[in-house]
């Protein structure tokens, strides 16, 4: 591997010239104790820590950053810590997603600022992992994904507990006045046991596993736990590699292609992943200049069955299971042919190198191809009068009488009067119903929240329905479950023909024919279109009128315009 100079490195510029400038940098570098024998003639090394006081799924990353940065001195770096928003999924309102494309500018202005030669990207709870990668994509430095990794398995009263999944599970029993309160804050002191991201197969477990089939990741990172020794290794290795990938020059353009992506969707299916990953693959794949489209997650899916048994779509086993059972690797080696193992990783290797004799060690939990959890991938996509542009289902995770049914449509038009009906023991509701919630989309939301999975009514949980179908422009968790169609394009709040539905009209789904078709008459819609006003603006002044301006719709990834530039794109390179 030939290896690039020390004057040919970015940071070079800030420490090697003899001038003013560099005599400035120098001294400012030693001020903080670090002698020459420390940083010259060195790549100096970004770790970009999303770790915060309040994302226990990353309260592990304030030390694995020492561990990592013990492995950039141990190859030659210079490691320099950089904090960045740490997009907690729990407590960050009303939704992460309004700050993902954030999160991905400060990513690439701190890579783009610094005098920085390469970078290890740590993240994991859900936006973390495509904000941090976007934004790299667009800096173009040598990088690496360090994956948070899942928590352990939830437990209470010797059974397993699954994030997201079971709290809605037993949320609806007290609702249906099956357990008692005491029982379930004891739910609650057993959902979360350690640090890390949900162990389901949400949208962290996902777009981690994502990651690592792009190649951004070390072979079988992401399916560490967090609590493993394995992890604090992971991380101390991910510090070494990334010194030599700045030598090696392999920067992110030769990671990221067309095939990758495909290998990627490939991969998200065969996990069940979350509904999630569609728009964040969408909007990676665009930031890198080969997008892929919601045809190709459709295409994968009438192709590739789920093999990963964990859930929400299968309903025993959990990320940790997954782990034992040889975790992403096992599953890629299991996939065969279907993905393109010539694409290089940032190992300075293809992925069929780094997987190849990676052995699935639980048939049950990893599947073979012939005995599948789902005989087609984890998503459809859907078009129609109602959806023009598309939206998605999670067909692997809903209950199968749903796939094709027409029934009257109920309609909301927020999040409050739904929250408040859905509890109305006397509205006017069947199974046969189909909810549907508007103005829950990219603009309109704001941010896409994951209010995708409306709550079953109270009159009919207390029947014991349990699933029926939901339409939304919201996304959904990827821990949650049910019939529900989402990522309605375009949204109600820019005039899609979501806005003009009207409780009582009939809507038709159809999963197997790709299809969800309002039953009203291209007249009436005009008519109805002509009476509509959109709704007030949500924002008048700050970083929300900015996103406003500028994000695209679910089906493009929910980018900002502005943002999306393909690589080689000019990148002004700071003047020193
Ligand atoms: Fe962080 Fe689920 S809340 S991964
Ligand atoms: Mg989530």
């Amino acid at each position: 591997m030939s290896k690039r100079s020390y004057e040919s490195l970015r940071s070079a510029r800030w420490f090697a010239p003899d001038d003013l400038r560099s005599f400035g940098h120098r001294s400012r570098i030693m001020q903080m104790g670090y002698a020459p024998e420390d940083w010259a003639g060195r790549p100096i090394i970004a770790i970009l820590n999303t770790w915060s006081d309040i994302n226990p799924c990353h309260s592990h990353f304030k030390q694995r950053v020492e561990d990592v940065k013990r492995g950039i001195f141990q190859s030659g770096g210079f490691p320099i810590e950089l904090p960045a928003i740490s997009l907690s999924e729990n407590f960050v309102k009303p939704t992460t997603m309004l700050y993902r494309n954030m999160l991905a500018m400060e990513a690439e202005e701190l890579l783009r600022s610094h005098p920085v030669d390469g970078t290890v990207l740590m993240g994991g709870c859900d936006k973390t992992t495509p904000g941090l990668l976007m934004g790299a994509i667009s800096a173009g430095l040598p990088c690496i994904f360090l994956p948070a990794g899942p928590m352990l398995r939830g437990n209470w009263k010797g059974k397993v507990l699954g994030s997201g999944s079971d709290a809605w599970k037993y949320w609806d029993e007290r609702r249906a006045g099956k357990i008692t309160k005491t029982e379930w804050i004891g739910v609650e002191g057993g959902i979360a046991r350690s640090a890390g991201t949900c162990m389901t197969m949400g949208t962290a477990s996902t777009m981690m596993a994502i990651a690592e089939s792009i190649g951004m990741s070390l072979p079988g990172a992401s399916s560490i736990p967090a609590a493993d020794s394995n992890h604090i290794r992971m991380s101390s290795e991910c510090g070494r590699r990334i010194v030599d990938m700045v030598w090696e020059d392999l920067t992110p353009k030769r990671i990221f292609t067309r095939q990758s992506f495909l290998n990627a969707i490939v991969v998200a299916m065969a996990m069940g992943c979350s509904t999630n990953a569609v728009i964040h693959l969408v909007a990676m794949s665009r930031r890198a200049g080969c997008p892929v489209s919601l045809d190709d997650f459709d295409v994968a899916s009438r192709d590739i069955p789920v093999i990963a048994n964990v859930r929400p779509s299968g309903d025993t086993y959990l990320m940790e299971d997954f782990f034992y059972a040889g975790g992403l690797p096992a599953l890629m080696e299991r996939l065969g042919d279907r993905l393109d193992r010539s694409q290089l990783t940032v190992t300075g290797r293809t992925l069929g190198e780094n997987i190849a004799g990676a052995e699935v060690y639980n048939d049950d939990v990893i599947r073979p191809l012939d005995n599948p959890l789902y005989h087609e991938g984890a998503l459809a996509v859907l078009r129609g009068n109602l959806a023009p542009s598309g939206c998605v289902i999670k067909p692997s995770a809903c209950a199968p009488q749903f796939l094709q049914h027409t029934g009257p449509a109920l309609v909301f038009d927020d999040y409050p009067s739904m929250k408040a009906a859905v509890e109305d023991e006397n509205l006017d509701v069947t199974p046969e119903h189909i909810m549907v919630l508007r103005n829950a989309g990219p603009q309109g939301g704001p941010g896409m929240p994951e209010w995708g999975m409306l709550p079953i009514p109270i009159k009919l949980v207390k029947q014991g329905v349990r699933d029926m179908l939901r339409v939304s422009d919201a996304r959904m968790s990827g821990t949650s479950y049910g019939a529900c169609i989402l990522h309605v394009a375009p949204e109600a709040y820019v005039g899609g023909n979501l806005a003009l539905v009207k409780t009582g009209d009939m809507i038709t789904v159809d999963v197997p024919a790709r299809r969800i078709h309002l039953e009203v008459s291209d007249e009436e819609l005009a008519q109805r279109r002509a009476a509509w006003t959109p709704p007030p603006k949500v924002f008048e002044r700050g970083y929300g009128w900015m996103f406003s301006q500028h994000i695209l719709q679910a089906d493009s990834g929910c980018d900002l315009d502005f943002l999306e530039t393909e690589f080689g794109a000019p990148n002004r390179e700071p003047t020193i």
